[in-house]
């Protein structure tokens, strides 16, 4: 169901699920991405004169208030980009949360506090959820789920809470199910995914999954060193996951066997330690020295992946290829994104990590065709796990 299916929203509460868990320095958001991407759902709620609440996490505060998590500097640019002030309660289901609850006026927007300062949203314990769900239900009339990075929690202001009221989900929900269903069902080909990030453990189930679906995966980033050590490479001071490595292994047998493409760098830019001042040399990735680290892929290998991925026809790509924030180690990952951005096809960037660091290295938004705002989500959605935020919505 979508927002128009819920009927006259006219003087109805209308709870929305957003992700506004965005990057922050001190009380300043270094990439508003993620709440820019919840304002066609809000705007499309304002817009039919619904009292629109939301609820939202910010970062993982354990279950405790912390004001480091507070989410009032989100409360305060929504405002800016809706063009009309937020309400901010100062807790989520209190005396707060309430009162700006009764005190709105039809087509205006309050935002509750981090539903994260409640152990409840988090709990493994159905019971406990469902306590505070009903809490948060009494505050209004329907839900819309609109938080697609969060989809893949059951937590209970995503998925608890949609089993109480009449429910739909939001636009940004639609649009980045709908994108990631191209992805899933018979993509165009070639299609090809780029995978970086520095944990190869996060990425297995992905992996797995797209060795059946994906024609080509190319492999960056701190995860690669251990594919090149299963390879049976010297990685020098990189980071590897030893446990990992028969595992990495199988998986490049398995591409061999089944005719998928890995593709690892070839060479790659190594530091003698973890610092932007480090000096770069880029060496072979047969030859990494004992005494340094990879940080970023080589131009060599720059190249060969970026005329893989503007072959292509669809594209995913999650994680960087290097420490993309030292400037002396983002050619990879620059290179890539470049590539991305002539893609004759649907190219996805996948993940608030990847989102964000794209946009740091001064790409736009409508440069790429769809910027996920779901890291963990999109990931989960492409191992072709069932995600409980949107399990429940269809039922
Ligand atoms: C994210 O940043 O991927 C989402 O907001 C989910 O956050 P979480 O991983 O802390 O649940």
């Amino acid at each position: 169901k979508s927002i128009d299916d819920l009927g006259d929203l006219k003087g109805k509460r209308v709870i929305i699920r957003c992700d506004l868990n965005v990057p922050l320095d001190g009380t300043r958001i270094t990439d508003d991405g993620r709440i820019r991407a919840s304002v066609p759902s809000l705007s499309k709620l304002t817009a039919a004169g619904a009292k629109v609440i939301v609820l939202a996490h910010l970062g993982r505060p354990k279950g405790k208030p912390n004001p480091e998590f507070s989410l009032a500097p989100v409360a305060q640019r929504l405002g800016e980009l809706l063009g009309a002030p937020v309400a901010f309660a100062t807790d989520t289901t209190g005396e707060s949360a309430t009162e700006t609850v009764t005190d709105l006026a039809d087509g205006q927007v309050a935002l509750l506090e981090n539903v994260r300062f409640d152990p409840r949203e988090e709990s493994k314990d159905e019971s406990e959820r469902a306590e505070l769900a009903a809490e948060y239900a009494k505050l209004g009339d329907v839900f819309v789920s609109d938080g697609f990075g969060v989809v893949h929690r059951k937590q209970a202001s995503v998925y608890d809470l949609a089993k109480l009221l009449p429910h739909a989900a939001g636009e940004l929900v639609a649009a980045e199910t709908e994108v990631l269903k191209r992805l899933t069902d018979d993509p165009q080909r070639p299609f090809v995914v780029v995978l970086g990030g520095s944990k190869v453990s996060d990425k297995l189930a992905v992996i797995d999954n797209l060795l059946d679906s994906a024609d080509a995966l190319l492999i960056g980033g701190g995860m690669v060193f251990t594919f090149l050590a299963a390879e049976g490479k010297g990685v020098g001071k990189s980071l590897l996951e030893a446990d990992q490595i028969d595992t990495c292994g199988s998986y490049l047998e398995r591409a061999k066997q089944q005719g998928t493409e890995i593709l690892l760098p070839t060479d790659i830019v190594v530091g003698p330690e973890f610092s932007a001042d480090a000096p770069p040399t880029v060496v072979s990735a047969d030859a990494i020295p004992d005494d340094q680290l990879g940080m970023d892929i080589g131009p060599e290998s720059t190249k060969a992946f970026a005329e893989r991925i503007v072959s292509a026809k669809t594209v995913f790509w999650n994680g960087p290829m290097g420490v993309a924030e030292f400037e002396a180690y983002a050619a990879g990952t620059k290179g890539v994104a470049k590539a991305l951005t002539e893609v004759d096809g649907l190219s996805v960037v996948g993940g608030g990590d990847s989102a964000a660091a794209v946009r740091e290295l001064g790409f736009a938004d409508d440069d790429f065709g769809h910027i996920s705002t779901g890291g963990g989500a999109s990931l989960e959605y492409l191992e072709g796990k069932q995600l409980p935020g949107l399990e429940v919505l269809e039922d």
